[in-house]
């Protein structure tokens, strides 16, 4: 298939469960508001009593909760191109029934969506290829792509019976993220950064991710996956990734994607050295999570990069769940300079930061010295401050534009099987050899023993508004020392 080719239907595997719910249905409102989603929507559920109506009604309630406002009109016109097949996925009953359906809304080259456990995907898989509804058809499957290395590649094995790579969209709604994606636009069209985004010049970089709240009902899935599997091997990698990446030589899907993985190849197996999982007070209680879970809500964790730019800069990510606020945050601290001129007895200038706000209010924020007014010749800390939603407005969420790619065959903000597979390959011996699980409490940054993963005269810096006391490095150290 080449990529210029659109797919007729979109079939919804999963059409009643939760993804479709939150993120599925209100992406496709708004793709059909804008003019942009034509094409029939037929969801597949193995939901005892549900059909045409009640699906409607389920996809309009959707909408109603996850868009501000929406117009009655498109949701109408959504709702009329939907319809359900009703069977259970082991039945091939079901897919003789979806070829019908796709038959009589007269429709080719399908874009099947797995919005289902994995443990489903062989038996889906076979029964769309037995039913012959994998002929010119993609197939997008959504996140854990595995819990390791072996079960990622058992996933390869099974869809790759079926279809070949090209016709494979792996989500990770990261890379469908506008602010992600910046991280490489904004590092790539700005001739003043490459010069310096090297270990020459960068003494680290941290990203963290916080969410204030807790597994929120999804006790019984998260407690068998916790933080490393959950975002750690995926979104924050890709995030890694994009900021440490060598400039592609096209800005096509493959180019861009060789790249990310080439980055990724050169990452060391992460150390369990440098890793301290978390779990907050109170998640035992949560439902579905087992009697004595270990499993942890947080982990602080270093990467290291063995390649010509970036040999010994640390790389600290962190993430975790019931922490103090909700951000995403990616804040490079550049070295300081070989001179101290402009310091003072009591203030020593802290180092350039530049910081990128990924999550909600993304924009960037740069960290100088100026001169401080008065007599002596003292620096102090500036900051120049981009909002982007104020200077381009709206942006479209990663579902929606995920799932536009997918129907037009553009795979560029689709994880490639290698990239996955490296992924795992370095998240690999913290799953191996995870170490102990520290308590931490609701609303806190974390266990006090994360603090032992920076190197000794660093700290973390969290989201927020730059406390420059707090996250000044303490720089009286040489730059080689910085490297360690
Ligand atoms: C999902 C994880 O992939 O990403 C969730 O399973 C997490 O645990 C979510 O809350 C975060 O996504 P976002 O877009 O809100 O940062």
């Amino acid at each position: 298939m080449t990529k210029a080719e659109r797919s007729g239907a979109l079939v919804l595997f999963g059409a009643t469960g939760d993804l479709a719910h939150k993120k599925l249905y209100p992406a496709l409102y708004h793709l059909t508001a804008e003019g942009r989603l034509k094409i029939p929507v037929i969801g597949v559920a193995a939901a005892v009593g549900w059909d045409d109506d009640k699906i409607r009604n389920y996809a309009t309630e959707a909408i109603k909760a996850g868009v501000e406002d929406p117009d009655p009109a498109a949701i109408e016109q959504l709702t009329t191109n939907l319809c359900l097949v009703n069977g259970d996925y082991r039945d091939q009953a079901t897919f003789q029934r979806l070829a019908d359906a796709l038959k009589n809304v007269r429709s080719e080259r399908p874009l099947h969506y797995l919005a289902i456990p994995p443990s489903l995907f062989e038996a889906v898989v076979q029964g769309l290829a037995a039913a012959g509804l994998d002929k010119g058809a993609r197939v997008v499957v959504e996140k854990p792509f595995g819990r390791d290395l072996a079960s990622a590649q058992e996933l390869n094995r099974v869809l790759h019976q079926v279809f070949r790579e090209e016709a494979i969209f792996r989500i990770d709604h990261y890379l469908g993220k506008e602010s992600v994606e910046n991280l490489m636009v904004f590092r790539f069209a700005n001739s003043l950064l490459e010069p310096v985004w090297n270990r020459r010049y960068i003494a680290g970089i941290q990203v963290t991710m916080a969410e204030s709240f807790g597994v929120e009902g999804r006790g019984s899935f998260y407690d068998t996956v916790g933080a490393i599997r959950d975002v750690v091997q995926n979104h924050l990698l890709n995030v890694v990734a994009f900021l440490a990446m060598d400039p592609p030589s096209s800005a096509g899907a493959e180019a861009l994607r060789d790249e990310k993985e080439r980055v990724l190849k050169a990452m060391h197996p992460a150390s369990p050295r440098y890793l301290v999982r978390g779990q907050y007070v109170g998640y035992l209680d949560e439902p579905g999570v087992a009697p004595g879970s270990t499993t942890e809500t947080f982990a602080a964790l270093r990467l290291d990069i063995e390649s010509w730019r970036w040999a010994g800069v640390p790389f600290y990510v962190r993430a975790g769940k019931a922490l103090a606020t909700t951000s995403l945050e990616a804040i490079v601290e550049f070295q300081t300079p070989p001179r101290m001129l402009f310091s003072s007895t009591d203030h020593r200038p802290h180092p350039n930061l530049l910081v990128f706000r990924l999550g909600a209010h993304d924009g960037v924020t740069v960290s100088l010295q100026a001169k401080q007014p008065g007599e002596a010749l003292v620096s102090y800390p500036v900051e120049l401050d981009v909002d982007f939603e104020q200077v381009f407005g709206h942006r479209h969420e990663a579902y929606e534009r995920l799932l536009a790619d997918a129907i037009e065959g553009n795979a560029a903000r689709f994880a490639r099987q290698d990239a996955v597979e490296t992924a795992w390959q370095i998240v690999q011996p913290l799953l191996d050899h995870p170490g102990p699980v520290y308590p931490y409490p609701r609303g806190s940054w974390g266990p006090p023993e994360a603090d032992h993963v920076v190197a000794h005269h660093r700290r973390w810096h969290n989201p927020g508004p730059i406390d420059h006391d707090h996250d000044a490095i303490r720089h009286s150290h040489p730059a080689s020392e910085a490297l360690q």
